[in-house]
């Protein structure tokens, strides 16, 4: 294949060029007309590019379908799949349509990204959790060990595994092993590899899930490789799953995909086959020369290689100085109109990619090493280092899917225990679920969230005045559960 065409990109833009009359969807038709602001700052490209449709015209060489049937084989064949998507709803989508035709059990850490959790929510079966750990001293998820999940696949035998690769603080598992492990257990192995796009092009990275041999990924190519916000691709090996998955497709994807997406999606693969290596490789000695100048900065801790694997990922904090992540995320915002991808209490997230220069990256370095300056002489005290001790999971009296779906209200959090949640309740760090839909709050659960939201740490799924959400009280899902020193906080009798 002539992996320098790109057939999407050429048809969208052939179309866009002969000027046909349109009295087809969708209504701008075409020209941003009375939206004079929007011409002004989008450009009248934006609009010709846009029909809403699969026009199919052939004698025009316009074939939308045909083209980005031509465009997905380009791109398997590029990332080494036997059959690729193009995704106008994130790798979140891609998830769905992965894990919707789920029937059986599916074993995932526990630090999974809520995509994973919301593909749950459609598959149907339960869901089977690989229990948090984290490095104590930068209370950074690890991945899980190979013995762990070799256990879980033995004594769970589920139908599909997910897994993550990197995490978002670049940590990657023993993917090979795992993909092996799972095929003797007949696991469908998926990895959510929403930040992993560029490994493919470097040697310097981790090899990707495909090379490992998982069933599938899905890659944000929007995160790490230059895509429009929203653009992913799903590539495939296992052609019986894939039929599936374009069934899921059916049901979620909206009829009206985006063909500016599709066609940036095309173009950008055609960029990276012809350089990639070149675009990547120049990122990762960027990342690697701005984690060392970082490190080199008094005060500043970078995380170690043996957390994060991937240098365009640079993990860092300023705890030495008494300054949390967030407030260095807003400094950097508010002092020097520079915004990074992340920050918790302890770390700060920056992202290089193939979109950065040496400039670019000096900037931050410079910024970094001016807030040091700043700050050093203020004499605040290192932030003190807490010794995490995460509760256990707790009992599930629904499945993910029954508890996300029943109706809800907002009580206290302190008042929470015995009863079930309706939603997520995450603390950063170490950004693990301490409780998801479905399951009961444990008083250890209850009592570790007050302590992380003492502490100022952010806890995402929290509303205002320290309110959580669960089930209502309807009498239906009234529970008593085995351990201890949990009562049901409703009247069982
Ligand atoms: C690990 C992980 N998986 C999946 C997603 C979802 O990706 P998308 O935004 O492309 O839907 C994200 C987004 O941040 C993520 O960090």
């Amino acid at each position: 294949m002539n992996q320098n065409e790109a057939p999407f990109w050429e048809a969208l833009t052939a179309y866009a060029r002969v000027g046909v009359l349109p009295f087809h969807t969708p209504g701008h038709k075409l020209r941003p007309g009375a939206f004079a602001r929007l011409g002004e700052v989008l450009g009248e490209g934006l609009f010709a590019l846009d029909p809403s449709d699969m026009v199919e015209a052939p004698e025009l060489d316009h074939d939308f379908l045909k083209a980005l049937a031509q465009a997905e084989e380009l791109a398997a064949e590029l990332f080494g799949a036997r059959r690729s998507l193009f995704l106008v709803n994130g790798t979140t989508g891609g998830l769905h349509y992965l894990l919707m035709p789920v029937k059986g059990s599916v074993l995932i850490p526990r630090f999974s990204h809520q995509a994973v959790y919301s593909a749950l929510v459609l598959a149907q079966g339960r869901a089977v959790y690989l229990p948090a750990a984290f490095d104590s001293q930068w209370l950074i998820p690890l991945p899980p060990a190979v013995e762990e999940v070799a256990q879980a696949l033995a004594r769970e035998q589920p139908e599909a595994l997910v897994l993550t690769h990197p995490t978002y603080y670049g940590t990657v598992s023993s993917l090979a092993e795992l993909a092996q492990l799972a095929k003797r257990y007949g696991t469908l192995l998926f990895v959510d590899e929403a930040h992993g796009g560029h490994f493919r092009f470097s040697p310097a990275l981790p090899a990707t899930g495909l090379e490992c041999g998982a069933d599938a990924v899905v890659q944000s190519t929007h995160k790490t490789l230059g895509a429009l916000t929203q653009s992913s691709m799903l590539h495939c090996n296992n052609d019986f799953w894939y039929a599936k998955v374009v069934q899921a497709r059916q049901v979620l994807q909206t009829t009206s995909p985006s063909l500016v997406l599709l066609a940036v999606l095309d173009e950008v693969r055609r960029v990276l086959a012809l350089q990639g290596r070149e675009l990547v490789e120049r990122a990762v000695e960027l990342g690697r020369r701005c984690a060392r100048e970082l490190a080199a900065l008094p005060n500043v801790e970078v995380v170690p290689e043996h957390l994060n694997a991937d240098p365009t990922r640079i993990v860092f904090s300023l705890r030495e100085l008494g300054l949390t992540g967030k407030e260095v995320e807003r400094i950097l915002r508010v002092d020097y109109n520079i915004q990074v991808e992340l920050s918790d209490y302890y770390h700060v997230l920056a992202l290089i990619s193939v979109g950065d220069t040496p400039e670019s990256a000096a900037r931050l370095v410079q910024a970094v090493g001016d807030v040091v300056a700043r700050r050093a002489h203020l004499g605040r005290e290192p932030l003190p280092r807490y010794k995490v001790e995460f509760p256990d999971l707790p009992p599930a009296a629904l499945s993910l899917r029954e508890g996300f779906f029943q109706d809800k209200e907002e009580i206290p959090l302190a008042e929470a225990a015995g009863r079930i949640s309706g939603g997520f309740l995450t603390p950063y760090p170490p950004g693990v679920p301490l409780i998801v839909p479905g399951e009961v709050f444990t008083p250890e659960i209850v009592e570790y969230a007050l302590w992380c939201a003492g502490l100022g740490w952010s806890l995402r799924g929290m509303a205002a005045e320290q309110k959580v959400l669960v089930l209502k009280e309807n009498g239906s899902l009234c529970r008593t559960y085995g351990k201890e020193n949990l009562v049901c906080a409703r009247d069982c009798s």
